[in-house]
């Protein structure tokens, strides 16, 4: 029987510099966008929540914190394709990525909920934003959820993140444990690892964790994410598989960590 050798390759220096990837687009190629455009294919009269979603994506409210369409459908396919039974959502928002991600759980048709962790604070204007919400965005979000027909998937955690899914620990393990956990809240390096951290004990083995935001020169500095996905193993000693999803700049990153150990 003989062997298969592999040829000798030379191996790049890793990680090479965003930058130096061809394919990657950069903002100096068009006028950086102010609104999401919705994809005419996704607009479909017989879908009430893609209905929902389409009417957020053209609230200027939305844009530019709330996950593209395009990386929307990605998170979408991803719970698809995963089948899990428990999400947890860290940075809901006004609920687009909610959105999302209870549609494919809805989809699945296996009881699979997804639980919000988010401060549902007040929404001011900012970079991008020339709009606000100072009030009721947890009562927003519940009405557009309920439209949407996906409230029976989601349970909402209000209050700082990290310390509510410390106490919501418990009952996530008696759930069965977590099988993804999908991060986009605080994006500093500690309160990002303090979410990570969080999640962590009742994260299944197998299970995903999915950073957005991983471009922190596109993210208004905020590198949380990036720390996270450039150290995890460091931290872990090699208990995550990690791949970086090098999005186009207007879906600014994202990260997929596997947990192995
Ligand atoms: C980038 S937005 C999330 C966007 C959302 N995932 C989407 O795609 O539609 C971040 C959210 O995290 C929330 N957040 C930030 N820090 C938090 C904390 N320490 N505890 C709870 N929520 C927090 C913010 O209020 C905001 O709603």
């Amino acid at each position: 029987m003989t062997t298969l050798q592999r040829p000798p390759v030379a191996l790049p220096k890793n990680p090479l510099p965003r930058q130096q990837y061809t394919f990657f687009p950069t903002f100096a190629d068009r006028p950086h966008p102010t609104r999401w455009e919705f994809p005419a294919y996704l607009d479909n009269p017989g879908c009430a929540w893609l209905q929902c979603l389409k009417e957020m994506y053209a609230m200027p409210i939305v844009f530019p914190a709330s996950l593209s369409p395009e990386a929307g459908l990605m998170l979408h396919s991803l719970i698809r394709n995963m089948r899990p039974r428990v999400v947890v959502e860290v940075g809901s928002f006004l609920s687009v990525s909610t959105h999302w991600i209870a549609g494919a759980l809805q989809a699945n048709g296996d009881g699979g909920v997804v639980h919000c962790f988010d401060d549902f604070g007040p929404v001011h204007k900012g970079p991008w934003r020339d709009a606000e919400m100072l009030e009721g965005r947890l009562d927003w979000v519940k009405d557009r959820l309920t439209k949407a027909g996906l409230i029976d998937h989601v349970r909402f955690h209000p209050g700082d993140s990290s310390t509510q899914i410390s106490a919501s620990r418990d009952d996530l393990a008696r759930d069965g444990g977590v099988d993804v956990a999908y991060l986009d809240g605080d994006h500093s390096v500690p309160g990002a690892c303090k979410d990570l951290w969080a999640v962590e004990p009742v994260l299944n083995t197998g299970g995903y964790v999915l950073l957005h935001d991983t471009y922190p020169e596109l993210c208004g500095s905020h590198d949380g994410p990036r720390h996270i996905l450039d150290t995890v193993n460091v931290i872990t000693r090699g208990c995550y598989e990690k791949c970086e999803l090098n999005l186009s700049p207007l879906n600014y990153g994202m990260g997929l960590l596997r947990r192995i150990g």
